[in-house]
C-alpha cells in the first residue's frame, strides 16, 4: 500500500512539474511576440505611457468579457482584497511603464539584459528590507549578475540614462510586486488568472491620468496619423497585438507564480530574458560587441549560480 501511496505521490509531482513547465514555455513564447510588437509599435509611435495603459486596458476588457460570458469564474473579492491589492497594483504600474518606456529609448536586448538583473533585487529587497539573510554562496552569485549587467550597461552602443534607469526601476518594482502578490494570493481563493485580471484593472485606473498627465491626447492623436501615414493600416495591428499578448502573457506568468515561489519566479524569468534578447537581436537587427554580449552570458550565468545558491 506504501508503494502504491508512493508512486500516486511522484505521479502528481511528476503532473505537477510539467504543468510548470507547459506553463513556462507558453509564458515565454508569448512575452518573445509580446517585445517584437511592442518595439515595432514604439519605433513609429513613440508613446510608451499611452502603450503600457491600451496593454492594460486590453487585459481588463478581455476579463470583464470572459466573467460576463461565463468563460472564467467572476472571482468574489471583498473591499479587504483590493484594498491589499492596492500596493500591489502600484508597482506593477511602476514597473510596467518604467519598462515600456525604457524600451522606447533603447533596443530591446539591452532593457532585458539590465532586467535579468532582477534576482538580485529581489536578494538586496529581502536583505534590507524585509532582514532576510542569505548563504555566503548567494551574495557571491551576486558579483556576476551586477558586473555582467553593468560590462554591458558599460558597453552599450546605444546608451541612454532613460533607458537604463527605466529597466533599473522596474526591476525594483517588481519585485516588490511579485513579493506581495504571493501573499496576497496565499490562502484566497482568487486563482492566479483572475488575481492577475483585477491587478490589470487597478493598474490601469492608476495609469491612466499619469498617462494623460505626461503624454495627452494632442500628442497621441497627432503621433497616430503620423504612424498610420508612415507603416500603414497594419500599424493598428501592431498595437492590438502588443496588448492583447502583454495581458496573456502576464496571465500565463501568474498562473505559474500561483504554483511557485516568487524566487523561482525571478529565475524563469531571467531565463525568458534569453530568449526574448537573442530573437530582438535577430528581428531588430540590433548591433552587438562581442564584450557587450559577454557581460549579458556572466550575467545569465550569476542567474543560473543564483538559482543554484539558493536552492
Ligand atoms: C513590461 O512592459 O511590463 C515589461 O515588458 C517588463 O516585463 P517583464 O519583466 O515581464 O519582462
Amino acid at each position: 500500500i506504501d508503494d502504491a501511496a508512493e508512486v500516486v505521490e511522484e505521479k502528481s509531482e511528476a503532473a505537477k512539474k510539467l504543468k510548470i513547465g507547459i506553463y513556462f514555455a507558453t509564458w515565454w513564447a508569448l512575452n518573445v511576440v509580446f517585445n517584437i510588437y511592442n518595439k515595432k509599435v514604439l519605433n513609429a509611435y513613440p508613446y510608451p505611457w499611452l502603450t503600457s495603459t491600451l496593454s492594460l486596458a486590453a487585459g481588463s476588457l478581455m476579463m470583464l468579457i470572459s466573467w460576463a460570458v461565463g468563460i472564467v469564474e467572476t472571482p468574489k473579492t471583498d473591499f479587504d482584497f483590493w484594498k491589499t491589492l492596492f500596493p500591489v497594483a502600484v508597482a506593477h504600474t511602476i514597473g510596467h511603464v518604467a519598462a515600456t518606456v525604457s524600451m522606447s529609448k533603447v533596443a530591446v536586448s539591452f532593457t532585458h539584459i539590465i532586467k535579468s538583473g532582477e534576482p538580485a533585487f529581489s536578494v538586496l529587497v529581502s536583505r534590507f528590507l524585509l532582514g532576510e539573510t542569505f548563504p555566503t554562496s548567494v551574495y557571491l552569485s551576486l558579483i556576476p549578475i551586477i558586473g555582467g549587467c553593468a560590462l554591458s550597461a558599460l558597453t552599450e552602443l546605444n546608451f541612454n540614462m532613460i533607458g537604463f534607469m527605466g529597466a533599473m526601476i522596474s526591476n525594483l518594482a517588481f519585485v516588490f510586486r511579485n513579493i506581495f502578490s504571493k501573499k496576497g494570493m496565499k490562502g484566497k481563493s482568487v486563482s492566479g488568472m483572475n488575481y492577475y485580471a483585477c491587478l490589470s484593472m487597478l493598474s490601469l485606473l492608476i495609469l491612466t491620468p499619469f498617462a494623460i498627465a505626461v503624454e495627452g491626447p494632442q500628442m497621441w492623436v497627432e503621433g497616430y496619423h503620423k504612424a498610420l501615414s508612415d507603416i500603414g493600416p497594419q500599424f493598428v495591428g501592431w498595437v492590438v497585438a502588443q496588448s492583447v499578448f502583454y495581458h496573456l502573457y502576464n496571465q500565463v506568468s501568474y498562473m505559474s507564480l500561483d504554483q511557485i515561489s516568487p524566487l523561482t519566479f525571478s529565475v524563469g524569468n531571467t531565463m525568458k530574458r534569453i530568449s526574448v534578447i537573442v530573437s530582438s537581436i535577430i528581428i531588430f537587427r540590433t548591433p552587438v560587441q562581442p564584450v557587450n554580449a559577454l557581460g549579458a552570458a556572466i550575467a545569465i550565468l550569476g542567474t543560473f549560480l543564483y538559482s543554484q545558491a539558493k536552492l
